[in-house]
């Protein structure tokens, strides 16, 4: 069972590796893979703004390339560049969509405050998820 303590803590760490030069918002996740193996990732912008990957979607795609397929939770901590954290990073739509791809309703989500960790469901966050299927 995942500690949503150390997995924020993890997600603080990724999170000094974000280059975010145009936002200044710097995001950082943690994903922990069902065998215990963890993958971070940190939002990487682009001057072509639309080029820019949020920190989650680097998380997943780095466990996805090394053939991981089964998760047991993320982290996802973000605020401005050298100012404390206050408000929870809640995944952006796209995320939400990209994670429904390989979690269920039930995967955790932690998020954080700044104080400690909130834990959220993919479900509580995109209900009515989209299926491709007949
Ligand atoms: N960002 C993330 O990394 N994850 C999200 O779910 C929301 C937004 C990043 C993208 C961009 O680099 C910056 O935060 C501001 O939108």
């Amino acid at each position: 069972m995942f500690d949503p303590v150390t997995l924020i803590e993890k997600a603080l760490e990724a999170r000094e590796n974000a280059h975010s030069p145009y936002s200044r918002f710097c995001v950082g996740a943690a994903l922990i893979c069902s065998d215990g193996e963890l993958f971070c990732g940190a939002n990487v912008e682009n001057s072509s703004f639309g080029g820019t990957i949020c920190a989650e979607r680097s998380a997943f795609c780095a466990a996805i390339s090394q053939g991981k397929r089964d998760f047991e939770a993320i982290s996802i901590v973000g605020g401005f560049k050298d100012k404390p954290i206050e408000k929870l990073c809640a995944p952006c739509g796209i995320c939400r969509q990209f994670m429904s791809e390989f979690c269920s309703a039930d995967f955790p989500v932690v998020l954080y405050d700044g104080k400690s960790p909130v834990v959220k469901t993919l479900g509580e966050l995109l209900p009515e998820t989209f299926e491709l299927k007949e």
